[in-house]
């Protein structure tokens, strides 16, 4: 009988690893998956509890896996977890711990809009979280997503308070746009990443068909729910962000928005054999969440 793959997500409880970790669940495989906080595991999952990823309770059980999928990340920074210790160098410790589990291959989610030239310190700490990845020698592949959006995702999940306020509010314009992808489309990607050699040591932006201006998502997104739209200075919306640590728009968040970053689709339709997802047509068609 053919070995089951050995799998390792980490930040197991995280909004992508949950949808992830049920996908591969339903498949032939063998999961590990790490969280800080205690989650239910999978008749095929093994569960660990750790704080801060202690090598003496992981490398044993993760010993030999054939991928790590590193789920750990964040996008707003406070004076306890700032982005240079957990974007970069928790992804760095992860990766020495890989390659002393001898895992072969590592699968990371950074950020669309992270290059060597970006001076934002979110994809400062994604990009050198990357690099850390492609120098390690260990197969790799490096997605850079856009909105995952599905049940319960953040940035959703933001919108749907905003509309139980009665008003959304757009910073700005409105006039950048997204490129939502959904997160059921994502997890097919990592998985077939995890499969087929075409995807190693590759950097893929994770995209979805549709390239929508803010304000029109906004409105599709609140479609037949008589929520008022309400357009603010983005000097204000940087105010709020910067003294609400609670706002409805981080800093980053503001600044992933303005930054109106468009991904390559055509490179993950052309390497990918899923039909992806239209996140406008759910919208349309009342289906996304
Ligand atoms: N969702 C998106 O639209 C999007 C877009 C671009 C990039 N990404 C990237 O994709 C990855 C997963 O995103 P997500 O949407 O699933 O985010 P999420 O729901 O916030 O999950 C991230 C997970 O990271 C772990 N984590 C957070 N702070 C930590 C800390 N101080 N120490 C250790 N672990 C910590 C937590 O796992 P536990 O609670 O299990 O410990 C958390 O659930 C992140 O790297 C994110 O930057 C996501």
């Amino acid at each position: 009988m053919v070995k089951p793959l050995k799998i390792v997500v980490t930040g197991a409880s995280g909004f992508i690893a949950k949808n992830l970790r049920k996908y591969l669940s339903e498949k032939n495989l063998e999961l590990v998956s790490i969280s800080r906080n205690d989650f239910k595991n999978y008749k095929c999952e093994t569960k660990i509890i750790s704080k801060n990823y202690e090598e003496k309770n992981l490398l044993k059980k993760i010993q030999n896996s054939d991928v790590l999928i590193h789920l750990v990340g964040i996008g707003k920074q406070s004076v306890n977890t700032d982005y240079d210790m957990i974007n970069t160098e928790l992804t760095k410790y992860i990766v020495n711990l890989s390659k002393k589990a001898r895992i072969k291959k590592i699968i990371f989610l950074s950020g669309l809009g992270v290059s060597s030239s970006t001076s934002l310190g979110y994809f400062i700490s994604k990009y050198n979280a990357e690099k850390q990845i492609i120098n390690s020698g260990l197969d790799y592949t490096i997605f850079r997503p856009s909105y995952i959006v599905g049940k319960d995702d953040l940035f959703s999940r933001n919108l749907k308070k905003q509309i139980k306020s009665g008003e959304i509010i757009i910073p700005g314009s409105g006039n950048y746009s997204i490129q939502p992808i959904h997160v059921s489309d994502v997890v097919k990607v990592i998985f077939e990443s995890v499969l087929e050699l075409k995807f190693n040591n590759k950097i893929i932006d994770l995209v979805g068909p549709d390239y929508v201006t803010f304000e029109k998502y906004v409105k599709l997104f609140s479609k037949g729910t008589k929520t008022k739209i309400r357009k603010i200075k983005l000097e204000e919306a940087y105010h709020n962000a910067i003294i609400n640590s609670k706002s409805d728009f981080g800093i980053d968040d503001l600044n992933i928005l303005i930054g109106n970053f468009k991904g390559n689709y055509k490179k993950l339709s052309k390497i990918s054999k899923i039909e992806f997802k239209s996140v406008l047509k759910l919208l349309q068609s009342g289906r996304l969440l």
